[in-house]
């Protein structure tokens, strides 16, 4: 049976991260993962310019039902830093809007940028390599059963990420693991995902298909409210775009959200200004503050369509542009994790060490990146989540 120091499970973002400084920091590693491509999800990432983190990563930008937890390792492992290792390797990269950090080129940079680091390492590859079981030999460490034999271990990193998008090798492995040495899960679900809505409610919506517009949007109250500023993108089943995918890591079932559509424009008063002496149509006073196709369809569905401005009651215009910027809504779900950027929930942060990501009931087990229950937001949070939580990890190892 072939024995290491350290087993890391996951060839993505925070194990290649992983096992690579772990590597280097002069220990036996193997990095396994069971797809026969190599870190699809960054190559993916980014529409193929990998996203890979955001000037501004600090805890305020992530979720968790423990949201000091981490705190500790973003501010050990900052943007800068990754930056850094960029600058080694000479990878160019550029600011798109709020502080999201692109590469110039593809994000095969980083990819490979990751394998010659794990090579630097002389991290030992598994890949395709499925691993069946994680079992708990006390003192003696662990032993994995994979479909290429037993591999032992003195210390185990569950690093295999989230749920979202299985098409690709996505799988809950982390989590079932994780369960089976008794550990408390956050229920899992897709985040940065498309809210969908019956196809009966949606009629009246589904012809605004391709209609983008900027929106301040909100859900929840409390701990887990949620407020952006950013486009809404209507779809043929819902609503998506970065304002969508954004809220939907908040949004609970069967709660409302809250879409302003002129984005803190007061839009009654803008029609009341507007209405004195006017000889224009609502729908070409309506269409010069949004888009014309919203205006046409939402006048239409008000009765309002063809009307003068000057005619409407001041009444009819303050429920216009009420309804327009307290838009509010509940979607019936979300376009689930097919379609969805991350998984939110997963393994407790209470069950691990902040420091270094160690089980606290399984000495040896460590848990890192997305199957953490860590999510941020839409802009390279996420991964820059990967890297602190495998750069804390990897120093504790
Ligand atoms: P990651 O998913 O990267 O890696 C997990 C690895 O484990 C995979 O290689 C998988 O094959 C392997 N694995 C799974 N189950 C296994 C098993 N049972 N046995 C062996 N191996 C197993 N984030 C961001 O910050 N900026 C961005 O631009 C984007 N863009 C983006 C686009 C799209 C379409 C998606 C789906 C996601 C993003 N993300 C993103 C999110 C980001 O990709 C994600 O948060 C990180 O890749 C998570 O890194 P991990 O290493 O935790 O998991």
């Amino acid at each position: 049976m072939s024995s290491f120091d350290v087993a890391v499970i996951g060839a993505g973002a925070a194990g290649m991260m992983c096992a690579a400084v772990a590597g280097q920091r002069g220990l036996r590693v193997v990095l396994i993962d069971h797809a026969s491509r190599l870190a699809e999800k960054i190559r993916i990432s980014g529409g193929g310019r990998c996203n890979f983190t955001n000037r501004d990563a600090g805890p305020a930008a992530f979720l968790s039902a423990n949201p000091a937890f981490c705190r500790s390792a973003l501010a050990r492992y900052t943007p800068q830093d990754f930056l850094r290792l960029l600058a080694k390797h000479r990878i160019g990269w550029h600011e798109k809007h709020r502080g999201q950090l692109f590469c110039d080129d593809s994000s095969e940079a980083i990819i490979e940028m990751l394998r010659r680091e794990c090579e630097a390492g002389g991290v030992a590859w598994r890949m395709p390599c499925a691993v069946a079981r994680v079992r708990c030999e006390g003192e003696a460490g662990f032993v994995l059963d994979t479909d290429h034999g037993p591999v032992r271990a003195a210390r185990v990193v569950l690093a295999t990420g989230g749920m979202a998008v299985p098409q690709i090798g996505a799988t809950d492995f982390a989590l079932r693991v994780a369960r089976e040495l008794g550990m408390k899960i956050i229920e899992p679900r897709p985040a940065l995902v498309p809210l969908t809505f019956d196809a009966e409610n949606w009629r009246a919506y589904a012809a605004l298909a391709g209609v983008a517009q900027e929106v301040d949007i909100a859900t929840g109250k409390g701990k887990m409210a949620g407020r952006f500023r950013e486009d809404l993108l209507f779809t043929h089943r819902g609503l998506s775009g970065p304002a969508v995918l954004q809220i939907s890591s908040y949004w609970q079932p069967g709660e409302p959200i809250r879409v302003d559509l002129a984005a803190g424009q007061d839009l009654a008063d803008a029609l009341l200004r507007a209405k004195p002496g006017s000889r224009q149509q609502i729908d070409t006073v309506l269409a010069g503050l949004m888009p014309r196709r919203l205006a046409e369809q939402w006048l239409a569905d008000a009765g309002l369509a063809g009307k003068r401005l000057a005619d409407l009651p001041d009444k009819a215009l303050r429920g216009l542009g009420l309804a327009l910027n307290e838009w509010q809504l509940v979607p019936s779900g979300t376009a689930g994790y097919k379609k969805a950027e991350v998984m939110r929930g997963g393994i407790d942060t209470r069950e691990l060490n902040q420091q270094d990501m160690q089980a606290r009931r399984v000495p040896g087990l460590y848990a890192i990146g997305e199957a953490v229950d860590v999510t941020g937001w839409l802009g390279g949070y996420n991964f820059q989540w990967a890297w602190a939580s495998a750069m804390a990890c990897a120093l504790g190892l």
